[in-house]
């Protein structure tokens, strides 16, 4: 059996004695052991020791001798290394070809490193287009690179977008990213969200979470039909994408919901609301980040076992549902969270750490509330998280469909501003009774359409 020590007297003693070694290892788990353990490898490190295993039938020793082949930067191994990119049979080792012909950094490679990118494995193509950016501004380069802009795969398309988009055309925000125009800083308006945020620049909210009306199921929100009503709230979705600023969340709650049978001799009908607004989130510029189930107690919804559970027949079992979805989005960008994070100043990240205990799965055991006057808010809880996890201090929090208010009470405890919009009036003042107690360092306004039409334009 083969030892590191051997390993590393054989590399002080120069190249005979490797080529000794790896002639006299007769077993894979040997092989495998030398080529792992091969470390560091000197300057005049002759890389025909290696070829045997380059056809070797074990992957994982061709792997391995395509990782140290990788390590040597000799061109001449270079058509070897694209024979595997090209050919073999396994796809860790054709990536890994594309790798070594990468780490070489050679420009001669760069005609081989252009043919891959006609794979047919993503994973390959990503590979050949990280070794091609080192020589970025070759003409040759650039013009491949390119071509790969329409390219089927989402994630290829992104890489070449953020390398080449010319950032010039888009319209930047003049504010600074964690500020925010005085006129919506605190404010509840009493309007249609549609209108109010047409007097609202773009880039402007830091953090949007909302629960929309739940198509007809309650008698607050009315629409002709379903696809109406997804038309509504992408129209909405689509505003909120503009007035948030780059790269902040959009943390939206729904679930499928049940509207009643309208007599014995019909179903009730199922809408499964968070899975078909998804399509129209992500074609807007949403990324989809995670979906956090938020479960209340089975003591506290309709229960829909009574039938099932006399005549226990398949087919008319009906779970009771004690779950509705938080999708969190965020808004596309080329940029890094931690971009976001230092845009504030070292006291407001400070000031803004989660501490002590916090949820770590994505579910969240949370029981609902009941207003007297709103039949469906939110939890305070479910609003104190994810002002908490999504936001900083001094951030401004939208709802566009604010109901009873409670985001905006989660705001103002955690010291961020708050901007609401509801449109009808007993929910606006009830919002205005809920919000009197809550404490902050700023007054809040509540406004009829036309009054902040009137501040929209100081
Ligand atoms: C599910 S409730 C939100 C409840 C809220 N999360 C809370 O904690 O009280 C949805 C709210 O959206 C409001 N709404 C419906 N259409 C609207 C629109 N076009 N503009 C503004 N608000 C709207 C409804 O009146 C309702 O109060």
């Amino acid at each position: 059996m083969i030892t590191k020590q051997n390993i590393i007297e054989a590399k002080n003693k120069g190249n005979g004695e490797l080529f000794k070694i790896s002639k006299s290892l007769n077993d894979s788990r040997n092989i495998v052991f030398f080529l792992e353990n091969l470390g560091y490898l000197p300057k005049d490190f002759n890389g025909d020791v290696l070829m045997p295993f380059v056809k070797n039938n074990h992957s994982k020793i061709r792997y391995l001798a395509v990782k140290n082949l990788g390590k040597i930067k000799d061109v001449k191994y270079a058509d070897t290394l694209l024979k595997l990119a090209l050919n073999d049979s396994d796809s860790t080792v054709r990536r890994e070809a594309v790798s070594s012909l990468g780490r070489m950094r050679s420009k001669e490679n760069i005609p081989k490193l252009i043919k891959l990118l006609n794979d047919h494995d993503p994973k390959v193509i990503l590979q050949a287009i990280r070794a091609l950016l080192v020589f970025k501004g070759d003409k040759k380069v650039d013009k491949s690179l390119n071509q790969l802009k329409e390219h089927p795969n989402e994630t290829i398309q992104s890489v070449i977008e953020i390398e080449y988009s010319s950032h010039t055309n888009k319209k930047l925000s003049t504010l600074p990213h964690k500020e925010t125009y005085s006129f919506i800083k605190n404010v509840v308006v009493n309007a249609d969200v549609l209108d109010v945020l047409k007097l609202v620049p773009d880039e402007a909210v830091h953090l949007t979470f909302t629960s929309p009306p739940y198509y007809n199921a309650r008698d607050y929100s009315i629409y002709q039909g379903y696809q109406e009503y997804l038309d509504f709230l992408a129209q909405v979705f689509e505003e909120v994408h503009r007035v948030t600023k780059e790269g902040r969340f959009f943390i939206l709650n729904t679930s499928p919901i049940i509207i009643p049978r309208v007599s014995r001799q019909h179903s009730s009908k199922r809408y499964p609301i968070p899975f078909d607004i998804h399509p129209y989130l992500v074609k807007m510029g949403w990324d989809f980040i995670d979906d956090i189930v938020w479960v209340k107690p089975e003591a506290s919804v309709k229960n829909r076992n009574a039938g099932f559970l006399q005549h226990r027949k398949p087919l008319a079992y009906k779970p009771n549902p004690l779950t509705e979805y938080l999708m969190v989005y965020r808004k596309k960008t080329s940029k890094l969270i931690d971009w976001n994070i230092k845009q504030y100043d070292h006291q407001t990240v400070k000031d803004s750490k989660v501490l002590g205990e916090y949820e770590t799965k994505n579910v969240w055991d949370i029981d609902p509330s009941f207003d007297k006057v709103h039949s469906a808010v939110f939890p305070l809880e479910l609003c104190h998280r994810v002002v908490k996890y999504y936001s900083f201090k001094g951030d401004l929090i939208f709802d566009p469909f604010a109901g009873s208010g409670t985001l905006g009470k989660a705001a103002m405890n955690l010291g961020r501003n708050l901007f609401l919009t509801e449109k009808y009036k007993n929910y606006f003042e009830r919002i205005k009774s809920n919000l009197k107690n809550a404490t902050f360092f700023d007054e809040i306004k509540y406004l009829t359409y036309e009054q902040f039409r009137e501040e929209a334009k100081i």
